[in-house]
């Protein structure tokens, strides 16, 4: 409120005490509101899901001691023998990579299970580890939890032993009973892996993913289903761990069938008339298998870190496969590749160069002391403090980063949109001293641009959104040096 300076203090007071009472217009100092949401938008479960960044993957189980990526079916459960096992250091090797999620190959399409279902004999049950009295599932779900990070399960729906399988009906049926003892005997569980392979044994047999799906929300509300049609999380359409250069997060889920090849471009870039929020995770494995083998070594840095610029920072989830050994350990090579990277991506990261520096607009929602200025995009608090331009602008909208007289050496430039709101930004661009470096089209919840082992030298940064979905919002804005990346070592 505006008072005049010479009011006794009892009349501000009573000012103070009605003034709810004076209509809204003349309230100078109420907040503007946030610009309305563009829908879709991400479920609560969503929004946690893709600010995890990168997510682990195990697969584990008979073909980790037959040196084969697709057991046969007919695997015999006594080769099953990781006399070490020790979950515990799977955890302790994620949690240094700091990672928030892990997710475990429960059954992979060999059909053998890695806990003692009761439909089935083939399983740990069957097996010399701890005499048949083990359970990885559980050991997995327990080390989880008291090293603090969260646990996923993928259930094979291609299952090359069970004679059930081809049956559509009693296979259904044995695969919903498996869904059930998973989900309620092990507690939380915040990711479910489903994908659509499937048996030349089997063409016209359906899954019935539908109901699957009906089943596992029914048993743990907070989960997020990956699939490459989602309902929450969808398939990047490769196994190489890049993203689109255009990614959206929003497809039109209706149009899409599950294990269909055909739709691996629509998975890759999304759709910007999208109906549905259905964000990528991109499955990669820092092997070149995705389960151990003795004879194969793990990415090297340069290659996981091209990989974390072209998903993490082409707006999707990493999902980095580290397979266990027949040991039923994290082999060292793994482990030290992992702190590598997560050492290089701190030291990048970390530290914005931005971060002091004066940000200008074109323009901004509000007007000053709006709360939706440009300083927000170096706020670090990201999602929900954005700068917004204002909706009468009909010019250029931009924000520019001042790097003061002296100028600053980067070669990372990366912006974040405010998600919460709606994916918008549909084409931009970006000036250092007023030469074009980047011309980039989506952005989502974050895009990295890696501008070559030299980078630039610069005293201005301007980011111009050329075309968005109504008006663009941007949390965040950095500028970095990664002096890890050479991308001809890799
Ligand atoms: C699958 O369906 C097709 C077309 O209906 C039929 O020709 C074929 O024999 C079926 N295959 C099997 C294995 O049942
Ligand atoms: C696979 O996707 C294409 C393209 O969307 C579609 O035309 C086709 O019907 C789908 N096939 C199946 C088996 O659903
Ligand atoms: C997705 O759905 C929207 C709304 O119905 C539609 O405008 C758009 O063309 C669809 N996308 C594709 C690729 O069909
Ligand atoms: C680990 O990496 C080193 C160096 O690349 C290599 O010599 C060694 O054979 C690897 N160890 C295993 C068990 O693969």
């Amino acid at each position: 409120m505006v008072v005049n300076i010479c009011i006794p203090l009892f009349c501000l007071l009573f000012i103070h005490i009605f003034s709810h009472i004076i209509p809204t217009n003349s309230l100078k100092n109420s907040a503007t509101p946030p610009p309305l949401p563009i829908l879709p938008l991400p479920s609560y479960s969503q929004l946690k899901w893709q600010q995890r960044e990168i997510i682990m993957f195990f697969h584990f189980g008979v073909n980790t001691f037959t040196d084969s990526e697709w057991g046969t079916g007919k695997e015999s459960p006594s080769i099953f023998n990781p006399t070490r096992l020790n979950p515990d250091q799977w955890f302790r090797v994620a949690a240094e990579a700091g990672i928030s999620l892990a997710i475990l190959t429960a059954k992979h399409h060999d059909g053998f299970c890695l806990w003692p279902s009761k439909y089935t004999d083939h399983s740990v049950a069957k097996s010399p580890w701890k005499d048949g009295h083990g359970d990885v599932v559980q050991e997995f779900v327990s080390a989880a939890k008291r090293n603090g990070i969260d646990a996923g399960l993928y259930l094979s729906p291609w299952d090359r032993h069970d004679k059930r399988y081809g049956n559509e009906k009693k296979y259904n049926e044995y695969y919903l009973a498996q869904l059930q003892e998973l989900l309620t005997r092990y507690g939380g569980i915040r990711e479910i892996w489903f994908d659509g392979a499937k048996g030349s044994n089997a063409p016209n047999m359906s899954y019935y993913f539908w109901d699957w799906f009906a089943m596992v929300k029914e048993l743990q509300s907070s989960i997020n289903i990956f699939s490459d049609a989602g309902p929450d999380v969808r398939w990047v359409g490769n196994e190489k761990g890049f993203a689109g250069n255009t990614c959206w997060s929003t497809v039109n889920r209706t149009s899409m069938s599950i294990g269909n090849a055909s739709i691996v471009e629509y998975l890759n870039t999304g759709d910007p008339k999208g109906t549905d929020w259905l964000p990528p995770e991109c499955d990669v494995s820092i092997r070149p298998g995705w389960f151990w083998h003795k004879s194969e070594e793990p990415k090297k840095l340069s290659e996981l870190l091209q990989i974390y610029y072209n998903s993490v920072g082409r707006n999707c989830v990493l999902l980095l496969n580290v397979p266990p050994n027949s040991n039923g350990l994290i082999s060292e090579n793994d482990s030290k590749r992992l702190t590598e990277f997560r050492n290089a991506i701190n030291t990048i990261f970390t530290h914005n160069l931005a971060e002091n520096c004066l940000v200008k607009a074109s323009s901004q929602r509000g007007g000053k002391g709006s709360g939706f200025g440009p300083e927000n995009v170096l706020d670090p608090d990201h999602l929900w403090t954005y700068w917004a331009p204002n909706e009468d602008d009909k010019k250029d909208k931009w924000i520019e980063i001042r790097l003061g007289n002296q100028g600053l050496r980067f070669n990372v430039i990366m912006i974040q949109e405010a998600i919460g709101l709606g994916q918008r930004i549909q084409r931009h661009e970006i000036y250092v001293d007023g030469k074009r470096v980047v011309s980039g089209t989506t952005v989502g919840y974050k895009r990295l641009h890696w501008l070559g082992v030299e980078g630039v030298y610069a005293k201005r940064v301007k980011i111009k959104v050329v075309k968005s979905r109504d008006l663009p919002l941007i949390s965040s804005a950095g500028l970095y040096f990664d002096p890890y990346l050479h991308p001809n070592e890799s």
